[in-house]
């Protein structure tokens, strides 16, 4: 049975005392849920989470990570120092880490598997742009995006992956996808699954939507069959709203 789960990335965003704010807040009014919670703060923030949220079923995870395991790589971080701090799921290949850093399908196998190698849970991040959408383009693009970091994985490793569509020209822009598109992408994401591995791992693997969920939209969005939860961005920064969203799933 896969697991329903809301995650918070908070991106470039809360300071240390706002992001104890915001989880003191999010601990107290925490539903009771069998959806897995987590919060993704910036680096300079996990300690500090992981701290506050000792006490709490809230999962602090982390926004991204580099393949090596130290180096030369300056503004980097590495598995070990996520390990190292308690963290132990990582966000990989999300939209702006591409768009913005340059993270080619390449680079991106390289840290699904560097986080794979250290018995890590990955949440991979993928989804087209407006311009393959409407050059009905956008199913080819995103199996590729999933055949060139994930299929050449060992079947036994997918119990570590958390999937996570994400249609950039939803994100941030308030133009979420609709239901009925968002379980479209999530049911062929199952499909091409199995064609190159096997029915159980698809049936197994959660398959998150992201791209403007809000406290509207989200009971709709999250009734859908693959639809397994959700990625969130700016409702993840308001109290009130991520509990929302947590008690749409
Ligand atoms: O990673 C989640 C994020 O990209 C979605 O952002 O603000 O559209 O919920 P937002």
């Amino acid at each position: 049975m896969r697991s329903k789960i809301v995650a918070g990335n908070w991106k470039m965003n809360k300071n240390g005392a706002e992001t104890e704010a915001l989880l003191a807040e999010l601990s107290a009014k925490l539903p009771d849920t069998t959806a897995e919670v987590m919060v993704a703060p910036t680096f300079v923030n996990l300690v500090g989470a992981v701290r506050s949220l000792e006490s709490s079923t809230i999962e602090v995870i982390a926004q991204n990570m580099h393949y090596a395991e130290n180096g030369a790589f300056t503004g980097e971080i590495s598995a070990d120092m996520l390990l190292n701090v308690g963290v132990d799921t990582v966000l990989i290949g999300h939209s702006e880490r591409r768009a913005y850093f340059g993270e080619t399908d390449a680079i991106l196998a390289k840290k699904v598997v560097a986080a794979l190698a250290k018995n890590m849970r990955i949440i991979f991040c993928f989804g087209e742009e407006l311009e393959d959408r409407k050059s009905d383009n956008h199913f080819n693009v995103v199996a590729s995006q999933l055949k060139n970091a994930l299929f050449s994985l060992e079947a036994s490793t997918w119990k570590n992956i958390v999937l996570a569509y994400e249609p950039v020209w939803a994100i941030g822009t308030g133009e979420t996808a609709s239901p009925e598109q968002a379980q479209e992408m999530h049911a062929f994401i199952r499909k091409t699954i199995t064609e190159s591995f096997d029915a159980t791992i698809a049936n197994n693997v959660s398959i998150l939507y992201g791209g403007s969920v809000k406290p509207n939209n989200a009971v709709e969005i999250f009734s859908k069959p693959d639809v397994d939860g959700g990625l969130i961005g700016g409702a993840a920064l308001v109290a009130d709203d991520f509990v929302a969203i947590i008690k749409a799933i």
